[in-house]
Order: structure tokens, then sequence, then C-alpha cells
């Protein structure tokens, strides 16, 4: 990557492009970074549309012409954000396309084939290098290359999709690791089925149906266009972690059953009534704990305690801390039902677990307490976090407790129920600071997380110094 001098940064709101931000996913997200607080650059092939767009955001957005097709039309386009606003903070590489074709690759015109993939990975990665380069000479930055679930499997009859978005997660991981030392942040939002434009061509040309999609996904829905857009600011803006992938599917990625992955469809809404939310956090040291309380803005005075739960709360939303597994107990969660609907179960004790030979039965007995529960409510979410391993034996049990958490998120979406793992570094020179815990917790535990299941956020690797360089 070309060397970028340091150029001191001007004060006021940071700034965000996003392209194919006139409709769609990228539009709902040009409306979640602008409320926000960020100015945001909304571009896209249709120009006009963009200008409109921008404006129906409020002064201090602006609206680019751009075909990302084209390496001249994207570098135009950073230029004329670094002319217009002297600065450029996060980048959402978005803009995409598909074909409605129905041709298979014997039959597929090169033309189409070829721009499907320069619009998905070529322009994605000229835009990403060329505004890696200048975020490395000033502050730093973050980006967000938007893929899909195509990435991991192929899609057939859609031409060079998939490849196109598989070429999109392999290059966003190693560009990840080339600029993190700079303080660039590079990672992927893989979306899985949601109700845009580009799917609603799909099912009008009888390329889709969407009852079969939806019977796909454990959480019984589809997504919509502000589930993504709030994953999307949440990796672009929060936290150090880089290198990730989320997945924002309802699950449907981490179902291997044969058979519907979902059978009725499912809600897991977070309380949109005025019940009260009791979130449960197991088995937390005193750094996390303080951590939880400070980015859940729970207040320092503590409530009268539960049984052995320590309790914390403000408003309408309390959470109860236990040191243990073992003081999970039928009557703690009788008695924080009490206090309103128990969402968020968040376990951190396989943390401390580290090392024991059974992390699995522990994880196990853990779903076999909090399970009915959840699943009588019909709405929850379940967090586990993992330590990265150190030898092989603990890596397959970090994987087969990352699949574990996967196969609770498929048999518990379609009863409304969400669960993801939380990958985490904890050796002390590189671990992954707490503040990024803290913050990935809460956002799933939130209804802005409300189509993401099944996922596996590392938060493992960071733009840190990597050890061993100054
Ligand atoms: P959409 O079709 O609703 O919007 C795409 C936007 O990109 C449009 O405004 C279009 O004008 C713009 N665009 C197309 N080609 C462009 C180019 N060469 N240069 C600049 N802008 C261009 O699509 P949607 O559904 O919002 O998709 C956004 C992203 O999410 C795409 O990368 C897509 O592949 C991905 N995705 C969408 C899924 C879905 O179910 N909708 C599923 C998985 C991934």
């Amino acid at each position: 990557m070309p060397e970028a001098s340091a150029v001191a940064v001007k004060a006021g709101p940071e700034v965000a492009i996003i392209t194919g931000a006139a409709s769609g996913i990228g539009w709902a997200t040009a409306r979640r970074f602008a409320s926000g607080g960020y100015r945001v650059v909304v571009a896209d092939l249709d120009g006009e549309r963009a200008r409109a767009r921008a404006a129906e955001l409020g002064e201090g957005h602006a609206g680019y012409q751009v075909d990302v097709a084209l390496p001249s039309s994207v570098h135009r386009m950073i230029e004329q954000c670094l002319s217009d606003f002297d600065r450029l903070d996060v980048l959402i590489n978005n803009a995409g396309r598909t074909t409605n074709g129905g041709l298979g690759l014997v039959d597929q015109p090169s033309a189409i084939f070829d721009n499907i993939f320069d619009v998905n990975f070529e322009g994605t990665m000229v835009a990403a290098q060329a505004a890696a380069s200048v975020m490395a000479g000033r502050s730093g930055g973050s980006i967000v290359n938007v893929a899909s679930g195509a990435a991991f499997r192929a899609l057939p009859f859609r031409a060079s999709y998939s490849a196109s978005k598989a070429a999109v997660v392999r290059a966003s991981v190693r560009l990840a690791e080339d600029v993190r030392s700079q303080g660039v942040r590079v990672n992927v939002v893989a979306p899985g089925f949601v109700r845009t434009e580009l799917l609603d061509d799909l099912i009008a040309q009888g390329r889709l149906d969407p009852a079969s999609a939806v019977s796909k996904i454990p959480l019984g829905r589809m997504g919509t266009p502000d589930d993504l857009a709030a994953a999307i600011h949440f990796v672009a803006s929060q936290g150090t972690f880089t290198g990730s992938v989320l997945n924002v599917d309802g699950g449907s990625h981490a179902f291997g059953g044969s058979g519907a992955a979902s059978p009725s469809v499912g809600a897991s809404v977070m309380g949109t009534d005025n019940t009260p939310v009791v979130h449960l956090i197991v088995g937390c040291d005193a750094q996390l704990t303080s951590a939880l309380i400070d980015k859940l803005d729970l207040g320092t005075t503590q409530l009268q305690p539960i049984g052995a739960a320590t309790l914390y709360g403000k408003g309408s939303i309390k959470v109860a801390f236990v040191g243990s597994l073992n003081e999970v107990t039928d009557a703690l969660l009788q008695e924080l039902h009490g206090q309103g609907n128990l969402f968020g179960v968040v376990d951190t004790s396989l943390l401390e677990a580290r090392g024991a030979r059974r992390p699995l039965s522990e994880l196990h007995h853990l779903i076999q307490r909090i399970g009915p529960k959840l699943l009588q409510q019909g709405t929850g979410s379940f967090v586990s976090l993992v330590a990265e391993a150190d030898d092989p034996a603990e890596a397959g049990r970090e994987a087969g407790l990352e699949m574990l958490v996967r196969t609770i998120a498929c048999e518990w979406g379609p009863r409304g129920v969400r669960a993801n793992s939380l990958r985490m570094a904890v050796q002390a020179e590189h671990a992954t600071p707490i503040d990024d815990v803290a913050m990935a917790v809460r956002y799933l535990i939130s209804p802005e997380a409300d189509f993401v299941t099944g996922g596996q956020l590392d938060l493992s690797r960071g733009i840190r110094p990597v050890v061993g360089q100054a």
C-alpha cells in the first residue's frame, strides 16, 4: 500500500462514505449513520437518487455519482470526499449487484459475469485500499465490506455472485492484517435474506420463493434493511476489533439440519411494551463487571440483592451478576422473573474454565438451566464468551463450544430466542480490550441485534500493536 503522509484532522463530526446508499441496505445504513452524528456521503450509480437521498438526510451530507466497477470513479469519490469534508473516517462498501437472468455458467455472457465480479469485489477492494491509505495517514479509520451468506455457499445460476462475495471475505481478512498496525479496522458484515429491491426483483422474476427462503431461516423471518444498518453501524463504529465477519441472517448460515429450519414464525424482539427487562450475567471478573455497568449505563448504585445475585439497574433495565453457574438456581430465575422479562443471558464463566476438560458439559448445564425459562417467554438473547485457545485440545473444545452455541441458535430460533458467541484473546500481551467485549455484549442483547443469531464474532484481533512490533 502507498505511504500516506500524516495530515492533521479537522475537528467536527466524523465522515462516512456509504456506497450503493441510494436504496435498500445502503440507504438504511446512511440514515443510521446520520442519526448517529456522522456526516454521510451517499454514493451510488444513480447519482440523481444519491443527491436526493443526501438532501433527505438534511444539511451537511452529500450525494455523489459513482460506478464502483471503474477504479477511476472510485478514486474520484474519495478525492471528492476529502475535498468537501477534509476527512474520511468510515467507508462502507455496500454497493452490489446480482443477476436475475437465471443462466448457468456455461451460458452466462462474459459481460455480466465480469461486471458482477467487478462491482462486488474489485470495486470493494479498490475503494478499501484507497480509503485505508488515506485513513492510515490520518488518525485511523474503519472499513466495513458487505458480503453475503453466498460467500460461504454456492448459489447456482447467479453467475459470479458467490465467487465475488467469497473474494470479499478472504481479501478483507488479509487487508485487515496488513493495516491493523496503522490504526485501520477492516471487517465484514454478511447479510442473509433481506427484503430490498435486489430481493424483490428476484421474487418478481420467479427466481426466489419467499416462503421457501424463510423456511431456511431459524428465526423464521427475513431481515429488514434496518437490521443490517444497525449491524453495520455497530461493527464500523464500536471497538478495536478487526478482520472479523458478522453474519446477520437470522441463523441461516448456522443451520445444517435436514428439513425446514423454522416451521413457525419467530419473534425475538425485546419487550416493545413497557415490561421491564432483566439481563443475567454469569461469572464475570471485576473488570468486566464494571465495564458492563458502564456500557449498559446502569448507574453505580447497587439495588437490593436477589439470592446470590448483585443487581444494578436504571429505568426499565436491570442486570443481575452472579459469580458462577452453581448460583444460577431455579429460585434465582424465579425471583428475577419477578423483576421483569429475563432477556439477555451472558455466560463468561467459560473464560475461567479455560483449560478445564469439560467446558462443553458446563455450557450444556447452563443451557439446561436457562433454556426452559427463555423458551417459555419466547424471547431472549444468549451470549457465550469463548477464549482463544492456545493448544490443540483447547482449540478443539473452542470449536465445539462455538458449534454448540450455533446448535442452540438453530434449536431456539424458531421459538424466538437468539444465541451468539464472542471469541476473545486472553493472553496478557494481546488481550481483547474489556471495553470491546462490553460493547459487543451490549449490542447482542439489544433489540438492534434482533436478526443476529448463530453468529461467532471474533474480537481476538485488534488494531493494537502486534506482539513483537514496536
Ligand atoms: P439494492 O439493489 O436494494 O441496492 C443496491 C444499490 O447499489 C443500488 O442503489 C444500486 O444503484 C447500487 N449500485 C449497483 N451497482 C453499483 C455500482 N456499480 N456502483 C455504485 N452503486 C451501485 O441491494 P441491497 O439488497 O440493499 O444490497 C446491498 C448489499 O447487500 C449488496 O452488496 C448485496 O450483494 C448485499 N446482500 C444483500 C442481500 C439481500 O437479501 N438483499 C443478501 C446478501 C447480501
